[in-house]
């Protein structure tokens, strides 16, 4: 019956203490064979961030984000640490199929929406005197200095041609310099980093940024001196932020509790193969696994008997909200839930089956994420600290921060009586608004230094 299906589901989705422990010490493995080598799994990439910031950096800034579901342009104002940040923004709705079109088709239009930006801000900018920008691209890419980044590899449903193993900052030069925008790119930023560095402007006790979103990785602060495969003059002391680009650990398939339906979602992604961790913990994936499994039960007859679920068929139909929600509010939410968004008039028994998947699949994602984090931390002796995290699943579900400082506490062994967690989970500044324009304060002073 039912029940059974649901505990052996239960079942499945649990990661225990033991389990997390041993899925944060593979993953310290692996953070330390990206540290010492290219080509790895987790690639550890450098990004020529070289230290936190003071908190006195000043000036405005012309910030860019390319993330998920919108671009978003910023006019940054930074006025030093003591006084409020001015962000200015736009949002421009990303067309679906711009994300799995061609190149040229993407840069237009994010060169159009930074003209169109300039145009109704007044900004200016000459061709001598252009306005400096911070550009927030969340995706893996390789840096040989701070305004450069060849893309590794789409992640998070991304699919553009002519982009994969291109230098994705000169693409964008050259997609402003035919347009004539009075405009220079400064830095090229992972959001991770934007996380930690915006954080980092206002509270010292920064040690990680985090993103629990559409996709999931983090960014900490570590040393050229500890960086095996990084060629370069800078002392050894030298601080080097790092993005860890850890939603591809273990692609090897070596300890995550993968399920049925964690193959399914792999197996028609744009890359097969890639991104293993982030696929079973981020906020593009949990909806989808929510799905999958409802589309199994109501295959095999035990489910939404007589119903039309022509809806529930369609891909990625049901987001993180549709999760977060029903833990919100059980009981109301669902139900209305599964009427406007799927058609389908749901049972008691029906419901209640939801609201526990809904919990479990939300549960395990937030479990996940404390390995990458406490893996950080073990490899770098951090004891204490703030782990800044943005994105939708910890700033929109519901649960999401209370469950990842449980298992935080579980896989570091913090003692049940403990007062106050020695790590907390806090809320990012506005990486790709704030932290893009500290780091292009902090870029074009150095280069003002000689640096
Ligand atoms: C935003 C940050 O708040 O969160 C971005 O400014 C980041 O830099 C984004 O990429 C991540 O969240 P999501 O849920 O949109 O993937
Ligand atoms: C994906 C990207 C990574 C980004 C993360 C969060 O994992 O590869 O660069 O930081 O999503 O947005």
């Amino acid at each position: 019956g039912l029940l059974d299906e649901l505990r052996a589901l239960e079942q499945q989705f649990e990661v225990t203490p033991a389990k997390l422990k041993q899925i944060s010490h593979q993953f310290e493995e692996e953070l330390k064979d990206g540290l010492a080598k290219d080509g790895t799994n987790i690639s550890m990439n450098v990004t020529w961030v070289l230290g936190f910031p003071t908190g006195d950096e000043r000036g405005s800034f012309l910030t860019m984000d390319l993330g998920g579901t919108n671009l978003r342009v910023c006019w940054t104002t930074l006025k030093g640490q003591d006084a409020e940040t001015e962000v200015i923004q736009e949002k421009y709705f990303l067309p679906t199929e711009l994300k799995t079109g061609s190149a040229d088709a993407l840069w237009d239009f994010i060169t159009n929406s930074l003209a169109e930006f300039i145009r109704s801000q007044r900004l200016g900018g000459t061709r001598e005197e252009p306005l400096p920008l911070g550009f927030t691209f969340s995706y893996p890419a390789i840096q040989e200095y701070i305004d450069h980044g060849k893309l590794q590899t789409w992640t998070k449903g991304f699919d553009i041609d002519g982009m994969e193993g291109e230098d994705v900052a000169s693409q964008l030069r050259e997609a402003m310099d035919k347009r004539d925008l009075p405009v220079k790119l400064v830095a090229l930023i992972n959001d991770t980093v934007g996380a930690m560095i915006a954080s980092a402007y206002n509270d010292r006790e920064t040690i990680v940024g985090a993103i629990f979103g559409t996709g999931c990785n983090a960014a900490y602060m570590d040393h050229v001196g500890s960086i095996g495969k990084l060629k370069t003059d800078l002392p050894p002391d030298t601080p080097m932020a790092i993005n860890c680009e850890y939603g591809a650990f273990d692609n090897a398939r070596k300890v995550l509790p993968l399920t049925k339906y964690d193959e399914a979602i792999d197996r028609d992604s744009p890359r097969p193969g890639e991104q293993a961790f982030e696929k079973m913990s981020a906020g593009l994936y949990l909806g989808e696994i929510f799905r999958l499994i409802l589309c199994d039960l109501q295959e095999r007859g035990l489910i939404f008997k007589g119903q039309d679920v022509s809806k529930l068929r369609e891909p990625y139909l049901l987001d993180t909200g549709f999760l977060s929600s029903m833990e919100d509010d059980p009981f109301a939410a669902t139900r209305s839930n599964f009427e406007e968004t799927l058609n389908i008039q749901i049972t008691w028994e029906e419901l209640q089956l939801s609201h526990r998947l809904a919990e479990v699949i939300a549960e395990r994602g937030a479990r996940l994420c404390t390995c990458g984090i406490s893996a950080i931390c073990r490899m770098k002796s951090i004891t204490s600290g703030h782990v800044a995290a943005d994105g939708s699943v910890a700033n929109k579900h519901p649960k999401f921060k209370a469950r990842w400082a449980q298992a935080m506490g579980e896989v570091l062994r913090w003692p049940e009586d403990r007062k106050d967690d020695p790590i907390i989970i806090t809320s990012a500044e506005d990486g790709s608004g704030v932290g893009a324009a500290v780091i292009a304060a902090m870029t074009l002073e150095r280069i003002e230094k000689g640096d």
